[in-house]
């Protein structure tokens, strides 16, 4: 499991929650159905978890998942990708006991219901270690990812069609459409078409990507950038937002190498002591990268007076060229669904917002981050974790875009 600058225990409240959740007791959806708390079911031989909504009425009468009208549509497109439902995968879901209105009738399971199962869902996929668990709708997914320090969740349009190489399940992870939306809009083909996609990317997933813990460098004398040659992934964390409000400044920056190491150092009182990075930043023959390369770009101008040259790689712009659906080009996001860095930033978040930021010219609490014990190296180690996956995501889009001129081999030439 990644920790990044978190201990063990921390990353573990996050993605693994404890003490107050719902139980069976406060759920008490077990007491009305004929399968109470369903067990997974399927062979498992090709290591795939599948995660649907919630049983119905054909699933309850038999205890089995995807035994109605639904259930075979899955196994019906599963089959058409080579795969068997039943031999190949197990199946469970969200909300393992079936949920029914005043009627008696199916209705979709409250996220509460689904954040009673949270435990148990957790549970088999620790039991089972799948190597790619497919998630089916929105209920799988609040179950999933609902509770991993994801702000806005969003709906599994904002999330399909990603495979996560989820370095906390150390398995990936597969979000697209719940079957039974593909049902509902069967007139429409190119939904459809979308929904096999997602799953045959996902069926044809190799191997997890390896992670390769970061070497980080705390620097207070920046004469070790005078080395550097190729080009770098560059981060500031600042006071705000906007450079040009009075009493702003850059508080530290890191500068990466190489997608594998970074520089990290809190920006120096004087201009005589700064030389190096300024030197850096004027170096026309180091491309520079940076997620949101404007905002870096201001604030070098406005704050430390030294245009940057040679932009190479806004790995924010190129994710948003890759995918254009809003919401998904930060870098947290990024680093979530492209390296599977769980959470990294939660931690210092509440220092980065301004509060009071009405103009967008607040002061954010950053300054009193670097007071508390432990927090200079905390902010120090935030900002060289950024460079680094800004470098890896830019790594990974570069050989997905591939623009011949600036492609990555030809750039090191
Ligand atoms: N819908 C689901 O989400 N799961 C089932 O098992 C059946 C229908």
């Amino acid at each position: 499991m990644i920790e990044g600058f978190f201990t063990k225990k921390e990353v573990e409240s996050i993605t693994r929650p404890a003490g107050k959740v719902g139980t069976c007791v406060t759920c008490g959806l077990h007491r009305t159905c004929e399968s109470p708390q369903m067990k997974p079911f399927g062979n498992f031989k090709k290591k795939i978890l599948n995660i649907g909504e919630a049983p119905g009425e054909a699933e309850d009468r038999t205890g089995k998942p995807w035994q109605g009208k639904v259930g075979k549509l899955l196994q019906k497109t599963y089959s058409s990708l080579g795969i068997d439902l039943f031999e190949d995968c197990v199946n469970i879901n969200a909300v393992l006991c079936r949920p029914v209105d005043l009627k008696g009738t199916n209705r979709p399971p409250s996220n509460f219901e689904a954040e009673c199962c949270r435990r148990s869902v957790l549970r088999t996929i620790e039991e089972y270690c799948p190597h790619k668990i497919i998630i089916l709708g929105n209920t799988a997914l609040y179950s999933i990812i609902g509770h991993r320090c994801m702000k806005d969740l969003g709906t599994i349009s904002k999330w399909r069609g990603f495979t996560i190489p989820d370095l906390d399940f150390n398995a990936w992870l597969c979000p697209t459409f719940h079957p039974s939306y593909i049902e509902r809009v069967s007139e429409q083909p190119d939904v459809q078409a979308i929904w096999k996609r997602d799953l045959k990317q996902a069926f044809a997933l190799g191997a997890l990507p390896k992670y390769n813990e970061p070497e980080i460098e705390i620097i207070e004398d920046l004469s070790v950038l005078k080395r550097i040659k190729g080009p770098v992934a560059i981060d500031y964390e600042t006071t705000g937002l906007k450079p040009h409000a009075a009493g702003h400044r850059v508080v530290c920056a890191a500068v990466a190498d190489s997608p594998d190491h970074t520089y990290a150092f809190l920006m120096p009182e004087t201009k005589a002591e700064r030389q190096p990075f300024l030197d850096l930043l004027a170096n026309p023959k180091v491309g520079k990268m940076a997620h949101n390369m404007k905002f870096e770009d201001t604030w070098s101008v406005v704050r430390l007076r030294q245009p940057v040259v040679n932009w190479y790689w806004d790995s924010m712009q190129a994710a948003h060229i890759l995918d254009n659906r809003p919401g998904i080009t930060s870098l947290k996001f990024q680093t979530y669904v492209q390296l599977g860095v769980v959470d990294y930033a939660s931690e210092i978040s509440p220092y980065l917002h301004a509060v009071d930021n009405s103009d967008g010219n607040g002061l954010n609490r950053v300054l009193e981050l670097l007071t508390v014990p432990g927090g200079t190296e905390k902010l120090l180690t935030y900002c060289a974790l950024d460079t680094i996956y800004e470098y890896r995501l830019a790594m990974l889009q570069q050989s997905q875009i591939l623009l011949p001129f600036y492609s990555w081999k030809h750039y090191q030439q």
